[in-house]
């Protein structure tokens, strides 16, 4: 047998009305939001990610699928969709239509991570930007559209955490501050964070070797090293938050574990998975559209990890099961044909319809159609065709009615729950 690759996984069928759910509740918050799809592809010229998420990054140093392809372009997966969404908005000058831009993709993300729970090298993104917009309250916004997505889902014990990572000339000042904090502990630090401390100190913060987040841990704070107006950006958010009741606990240590954020972080934590799995994570950007070759235009948003967020709502929720209108049941092979006709008329008329041709007793019928949670079981057999007609079997009440054949839609139409 031919195995799934590892850290991937397969979404089953029982599992897809709950995944369902979770991408029609995310689209039409978003949507409500006023933020329309796009879908960029899954792979990209590795330059992008580098250029966009950091060359000293996790993600870009360790965990890309990147590989040759046969005309010698060096590709990767996308371990994110920020990148890929900001350049097709620079390539196709999306901007020019119209300056403030709010855009939302899903879709699967690749990063070859150590796979453990809720952590897997494919995973799905419900990923939201607004570009051309930098006041606080379009921060407060995108923050409250990630909060509603949750509250729509009815997600529990989540958590917001915010934080602010300063702008370009606040950020040189902290990271003098902290490279002499680390100075003293540099014979301690991963290879990684030697390399880190001389390119990127903030990198530090965000690494998961144990000794270095200790060292990380006592750290001087970036939220104390704030410059005036990265402070009072930070102050309005809050206010903004506070107006809308959107719960969040500042979190001073937060970094986010890619290069191209200013100012406003986020991340929604799950009680039980802890930071280090949040549930989705965000924030402003205002370089990033620029860096990628387009206008000096600012944006910010967030992403949300479906598998993580699918782990916060229970599989046995009523929502999710199986449920079909109609199931019909060829009771012997003379019924074959008036069934398939049947199922025919039924699903024309809109009704979700099964059947088993090759069922040969009332008994499997009646199990396949719990399987297939059908509200009702038509059964044709001898009897019911000498007369014309059906019996319609009410799967809750366990009522059975017959019903003429040509009346079968209509009653089925009217009675339909
Ligand atoms: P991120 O924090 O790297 O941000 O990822 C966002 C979310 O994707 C995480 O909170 C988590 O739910 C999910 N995720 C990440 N890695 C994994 C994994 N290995 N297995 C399962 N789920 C995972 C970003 O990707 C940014 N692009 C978000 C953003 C959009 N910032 C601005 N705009």
């Amino acid at each position: 047998m031919i195995r799934l690759i590892k850290g991937f996984h397969d979404i089953l069928p029982e599992d897809t009305p709950k995944w369902d759910f979770l991408v029609r509740t995310a689209k039409a918050t978003l949507e409500a939001f006023g933020y329309r799809e796009i879908v960029p592809p899954i792979m990209e010229r590795t330059e992008l990610f580098a250029r966009g998420i950091g060359e000293l990054t996790d993600i870009v140093e360790k965990e890309m699928y990147t590989f040759e392809d046969k005309g010698g372009e060096t590709l990767s997966l996308r371990p994110e969709a920020t990148a890929g969404i900001l350049r097709a908005v620079v390539e196709h000058a999306l901007l020019r239509q119209d300056p403030i831009l709010k855009l939302y993709a899903i879709g699967p993300m690749f990063r070859r991570e150590r796979p453990s729970k809720g952590r897997f090298r494919q995973f799905f993104q419900v990923d939201a930007e607004v570009l051309g917009d930098d006041s606080p309250q379009t921060d407060a916004e995108t923050i409250l559209a990630a909060y509603c997505i949750m509250e729509n889902i009815g997600a529990q014990g989540l958590m917001m955490e915010i934080n602010s990572v300063g702008c370009p000339v606040c950020r040189a000042t902290y990271r003098e501050v902290l490279r002499n904090y680390l100075e003293p502990h540099l014979s301690v630090l991963c290879d990684d964070c030697r390399r880190r401390y001389e390119r990127n100190p903030l990198r530090v913060l965000d690494c998961k070797v144990d000794r270095c987040v200790e060292i990380a841990a006592k750290a001087p704070l970036i939220s104390n090293r704030l410059d005036e107006s990265c402070r009072e950006h930070f102050d309005a958010v809050k206010r903004s938050l506070e107006l809308v009741g959107v719960p969040f606990r500042e979190e001073p240590r937060m970094v986010r574990g890619l290069d191209y954020y200013t100012r406003t972080a986020f991340e929604i934590v799950h009680e039980e998975l802890g930071r280090s799995k949040a549930v989705g994570g965000g924030g402003r950007y205002d370089n990033l559209i620029k860096e990628l070759g387009g206008p000096e235009v600012s944006g910010i948003g967030f992403a949300i990890g479906l598998e993580r967020l699918s782990m916060g709502i229970p599989d046995d929720d009523p929502r999710f099961a199986r449920s079909i209108d109609v199931y019909v049941a060829p009771v012997g092979d003379n019924a074959l044909n008036a069934c398939f006709t049947v199922v025919n008329a039924l699903r024309r008329a809109g009704l979700s319809c099964e059947a088993r041709y090759t069922a040969k007793s009332l008994k499997s019928h009646m199990r396949a159609a719990d399987r297939c949670g059908a509200q009702r079981v038509i059964m044709i057999g001898e009897d019911e065709l000498a007369r014309n007609e059906a019996t319609v079997r009410d799967m809750t009440t366990k009522e059975q009615t017959p019903v003429k054949m040509d009346e079968l839609v209509n009653f089925l139409l009217g009675e339909k729950r």
